[in-house]
């Protein structure tokens, strides 16, 4: 695994992958949040959806997850925790239950307890502190192309998902050679995600190419990006916005060429 190896001392070993990890999600996480706070609650959302951005995405895919009543619900690789903050926001008060939020960024994991009060575990995802069979329902946005081992995440919330339980990801997808590749990232193709998914037990009921559904509104785009402006103010000349920033147009410019596409996935453990 690219990210998760570790060390005799069981610590996490530092690589080049780790420190592009660390720029993008968790030092601009923090400067995220004080934007926020500069900016207004209500830009929290928005600024917050890191892997998603977009409502319509995740409206499909909350759809497929069905919460209702008391389900338990678990965000893997949670991020700044804007997607389950909207989840609850739009699925309140039908649903109820408890949301968990793992994600192994500490400044990010901290900072969705502070903008949306959601305690976040820090925690990969291929170790989850959960017990088997713990959540109904699980997604993973913008997760899955971070690490190096897709089976072994996938394993992991197959375990924790009771059977029969909902998953929904965000997957960023190479549909074939890449002209240059983001440091860390590891794009699974449209196939090996399919094979991973049915071997590590899930059965996907519906999957979309997210260039199908709309565009965010000109509002909630607006307000992610005065949030970006923030941040490039006050931290334009640090070498880990440099660093965030150049992951960023690579990644930009690999979509762009539709090299990478956004696939969205609906599945069930079985
Ligand atoms: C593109 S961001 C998406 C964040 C959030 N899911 C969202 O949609 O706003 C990717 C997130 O995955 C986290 N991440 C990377 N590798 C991970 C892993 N192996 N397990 C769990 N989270 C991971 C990063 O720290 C980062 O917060």
């Amino acid at each position: 695994m690219s990210r998760r190896t570790e060390g005799a001392d069981g610590t996490a070993e530092g690589t080049a992958a780790d420190s592009a990890l660390e720029a993008e999600f968790d030092t601009v996480a923090a400067w995220t949040e004080r934007a926020v706070d500069e900016l207004g609650a209500d830009h929290a959302i928005p600024a917050a959806c890191r892997g998603s951005g977009r409502p319509a995405d995740l409206a499909w895919l909350a759809e497929g997850l069905d919460l209702h009543g008391d389900d338990r619900f678990l965000d893997a690789g949670s991020g700044l925790g804007g997607p389950t903050a909207w989840l609850a926001r739009e699925h309140a008060p039908s649903w109820t239950g408890p949301a968990v939020l793992a994600e192994p960024m500490a400044h990010a994991a901290a900072a969705s307890r502070r903008l949306f009060g959601l305690p976040a575990t820090a925690a990969w995802t291929e170790h989850l502190p959960l017990p088997d069979d713990a959540v109904d329902a699980a997604w993973c946005l913008g997760v899955l192309d971070t690490t190096g081992d897709e089976r072994a995440l996938l394993t992991e919330l197959h375990r924790v998902l009771r059977p029969g339980g909902r998953l929904g990801l965000l997957v960023l997808v190479a549909r074939g050679e890449l002209s240059e590749e983001p440091a860390g990232n590891s794009f699974p193709t449209d196939d090996s995600l399919h094979h991973d998914l049915a071997t590590t037990g899930f059965r996907v009921l519906d999957r979309l190419d997210a260039s199908s559904l709309p565009d965010a509104p000109a509002d909630w785009a607006r307000r992610a990006e005065a949030v970006d402006a923030v941040v490039a103010r006050d931290h334009g000349d640090h070498p880990d916005f440099r660093e965030a920033d150049r992951q960023q147009e690579i990644l930009g410019r690999l979509m762009a060429a539709k090299e990478v596409v956004t696939v969205l996935v609906r599945a069930r453990t079985c």
